[in-house]
């Protein structure tokens, strides 16, 4: 039977380089999931097998091959960036394996196979927002600086298309490569075309090196805002950023200082498990996305069948250490609130502090 057997979690995460911190973030997560809810559910061992894809899609696709065909997981999850989902996605079709995307955020990932589930975010969800609050705060010219891959095309479409519709105006939108981006010579151009206010997205591991190099040309002092998704000030490295980046603004869906009860839990949880490492969106991502799993396992009595635990994630509603969130049954795309956070000290260190909140928002990019 297969209740005897354990149920497999194929985990596949950039545990080096760049989107090292994803890795790590996402790993202690679901570790933690594991040992506050057991290894136990419905009759059966969960088993997590992890895997480090050093973030190269092919590496992805290559891993979860071998994890649906040698070692028969039941869940394949993860997915530190876009290129690997995409890379994936194909294989979770064919072999009918429920694929929960824990990070990787561009909202076309959902449409590339009937088997995806998405515990993270969009960047059409957070940019949309953030567009608002600049119209509303006296921003009106803004030049846009992404990495040139999918999460920072669908950020930069999405932020400039509603600044546009608020009355604003995107005068230059400058792209970035993914890899070991220099932001110097971007950011000089940037400084000579004086906007009230340059937009950013860089995936998480590239944050730190930005914002370091947006404070030493001195772009702030020369009279230009930053704002941002929150990928920019994720908690992993924010402290590390120092007191340059108090005052930016970002939107997104998760900051360690959501001050709900249960994320404060998470939150104390996590940094005791860790050595004090402070979870960031990534980890909530995790942590979410084997909730998922977990509870589809419940319902389906064990079973482990693709297509049941597919059925049994989508429509779930639960609370999240980010708030209430819903899987929608139609699109697998996780809908959560989105807030505006200011980035302050709080007992001696760096917080993304909320101070607005959208509830309830849906990934603009499915209503196409
Ligand atoms: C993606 C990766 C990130 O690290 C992030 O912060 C947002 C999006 C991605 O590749 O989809």
């Amino acid at each position: 039977f297969a209740q005897d057997k354990p149920f497999k979690i194929g985990l596949i995460l950039p545990m080096t380089g760049q989107q090292a911190t994803t890795g790590r973030q996402i790993e202690a997560a679901a570790k933690l999931y594991m040992a506050q809810n057991g290894d136990t559910v419905a009759g059966r061992k969960v088993q997590l097998l992890v895997r480090d894809d050093t973030s190269l899609p092919d590496m992805t696709r290559r891993l979860a091959q071998e994890l649906v065909v040698n070692d028969k997981v039941n869940v394949l999850a993860g997915m530190g960036i876009t290129p690997s989902a995409l890379a994936t996605a194909p294989l979770a079709t064919q072999s009918k394996t429920p694929l929960v995307v824990m990070s990787a955020a561009t909202s076309s990932i959902t449409e590339a196979s009937p088997y995806v589930v998405r515990t993270s975010f969009t960047l059409p969800q957070v940019s949309v927002p953030l567009a608002d609050w600049a119209s509303g705060n006296g921003i009106k010219k803004v030049v846009t600086l992404v990495s040139d891959y999918g999460p920072g095309i669908d950020a930069e479409k999405y932020f400039s298309q509603r600044l546009s519709a608020n009355g604003g105006q995107v005068t230059e939108a400058l792209r970035v490569p993914l890899r070991s981006p220099d932001f110097a010579p971007f950011l000089q151009k940037v400084r000579d075309a004086k906007p009230d206010a340059l937009f950013v997205f860089v995936p998480s591991g590239a944050s730190a090196a930005v914002m370091k190099q947006f404070l030493e040309r001195g772009l702030g002092k020369a009279g230009i805002r930053l704002i941002a998704t929150g990928d920019v000030t994720e908690d992993d490295q924010l402290n590390a950023m120092g007191d340059g980046a108090l005052g930016v603004v970002t939107s997104h869906h998760y900051s360690a200082a959501h001050p709900s009860p249960l994320n404060k839990q998470f939150v104390q949880a996590f940094e005791q498990a860790n050595k004090g490492l402070r979870p960031n969106f990534m980890a909530v991502g995790g942590y979410d996305g084997m909730r998922v799993i977990y509870e589809a396992l419940k319902t389906t009595r064990g079973v482990g069948d693709g297509d049941a635990l597919l059925a049994a994630m989508k429509g779930q509603v639960f609370e999240s250490p980010r708030g209430p969130v819903s899987i929608d049954a139609q699109t697998r795309d996780i809908v959560q609130n989105v807030y505006l956070r200011k980035v302050e000290r709080v007992d001696g260190q760096l917080y993304n502090v909320e101070f607005d909140v959208i509830e309830g928002v849906k990934d603009p990019g499915k209503s196409r």
